[in-house]
């Protein structure tokens, strides 16, 4: 039987490998070789990724590709993505090319404050808290501003406290809650020492008051953190065209009859919860691609994108359609915490390389870039979806994983390209081929 380790994270990278070689992976010699071979050559460069989490054994690869001709704000852009999902690049790269001839892509941030809150219980008189919190709140703000005062300089900060009272949903439950900007950081790490310090400084006003003499224990701090809903900091990307211009030489289907259809997979995507889900999964394998490629925190915008996309009280599609006048316009709005400086973005080699590609932007133009991205990902499903449907281009493309699983050699590869372009495609099928190769050999 397996017993637990203790003081493993002090064991250095080769000790930890040696551990986990002779206890978990069957003392496989050609399996450690396999984990030190995804080491970088510079060793310089691998304690970069070492240090970024705990426990580093390695690396893990995921492909880093790019969509050409993306033209955002009639800026013509190579925006890169990392994904291993087969014929996500592929569909954006094709979105990319059908707006390309329709004016490109639009987008504009809206807003760009964040927030976080300072939980606490207050036991005590409520009206008597509130009319404290008046009577204190500059010098609450005064006392972060040696914390805020970089960010100031930058043009953001602080931007306002509010008690809030939320004893209607959890008895003595209030916050401090406050809005901040933070330029072109993301900002966590900004607001959390902030909001810590907020929460000290409330804690302390109270026990020096005279007033809560005897009361000070009615007090209590839960927690102090940022939140990562922001649905103050909203960008709204868009395409739109003439209705004619949607025909489709390849389809033989009407530029009338596609809108209609894709107008239908819209409004699915507004009344169905399952519909919906696939539908803003799709949106988010174009801009988690984005956000990991620049060294953004995807789970963060994942986590709020979904809030954002349940904000009516019911889980919907993030993208929205319209037709009038002859036009067809299609666009995604929602929140996008981003930033271009700090955190990975200026650590990871390819986090920079992504920023320099996509010429040095702001965190306002790469919120703008990120929501492009997704409602191309979007077009461009709904698109195969109403149309040819998604099996065709995603299993061509998925052949190529087939035909690594099964180790084919480049004969057989060029015999099953051959083959299944007219074919379909599924496992069964590339190896029940593969197989017929291989005996007939
Ligand atoms: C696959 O990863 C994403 C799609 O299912 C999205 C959608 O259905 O809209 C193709």
């Amino acid at each position: 039987m397996i017993k637990p380790i203790s003081g493993f994270s002090k064991l250095s990278k080769e000790e930890k490998i040696n551990f986990l070689v002779d206890v978990y992976l069957g003392k496989s010699e050609s399996t450690r070789s396999l984990i030190q071979g995804f080491w970088h050559n510079n060793t310089e460069d691998q304690k970069v990724f070492d240090e970024f989490s705990e426990n580093t054994i390695s690396n893990f690869y995921f492909p880093y590709g790019v969509v050409p001709n993306m033209m955002i704000n009639q800026k013509l852009l190579c925006v890169p993505m990392v994904i291993e999902e087969s014929s996500v690049v592929a569909a954006c790269s094709k979105a990319a090319k059908f707006w390309l001839n329709r004016g490109g892509f639009n987008a504009k941030v809206i807003s760009t404050t964040k927030n976080g809150q300072v939980h606490f219980i207050w036991k005590g008189d409520s009206d008597k808290l509130k009319s404290f919190f008046e009577s204190v709140k500059e010098e609450l703000i005064n006392s972060v501003s040696p914390l805020v005062k970089n960010m100031e300089a930058r043009g953001g900060g602080l931007l306002d406290i509010k008690l809030i009272d939320r004893t209607s949903d959890e008895p003595d439950y209030y916050q401090l809650w406050g809005d901040f900007e933070t330029c072109d950081a993301m900002g966590a790490n900004f607001i959390n020492t902030i909001l810590e310090a907020l929460g000290n400084s409330f804690t302390d006003l109270v026990k020096a008051n005279s007033e809560f003499q005897g009361e000070e224990k009615d007090l209590q701090v839960i927690m102090a953190i940022l939140s990562n809903y922001t649905p103050e900091c909203v960008v709204e990307a868009w395409v739109e065209c003439p209705i004619e211009e949607l025909q489709d030489p390849a389809s033989d289907m009407s530029s009338q009859e596609f809108i209609e259809k894709f107008s239908r997979a819209i409004r699915i995507s507004k009344i169905d919860v399952n519909r919906a889900t696939t539908h803003n999964k799709g949106i988010f394998n174009g801009i988690d691609a984005v956000i990991l490629a620049t060294g953004n925190d995807f789970r963060a915008i994942e986590a709020c994108g979904h809030t954002w996309a349940s904000r009516h009280g019911k889980y919907q599609g993030l993208t929205d359609v319209t037709v009038n006048d002859g036009k067809f316009r299609f666009s995604l709005k929602l929140p996008l915490s981003l930033g271009t400086v700090g955190g990975l973005t200026a650590l990871h080699p390819l986090a920079r390389t992504s920023l320099e590609m996509l010429g040095h932007p702001n965190a306002k133009e790469l919120m703008e870039v990120s929501a492009c991205i997704g409602l191309a990902q979007n077009f461009a499903a709904l698109r195969s979806l109403v149309t040819t449907g998604i099996q065709k281009g995603h299993m061509k493309m998925h052949l190529m994983n087939i035909l690594n699983h099964l180790e084919a050699n480049d004969e057989e590869r060029k015999k099953a390209k051959l083959n299944f372009s007219t074919e379909t495609i599924s496992y069964q099928a590339v190896r029940d081929f593969i197989n017929s190769l291989r005996q007939y050999h």
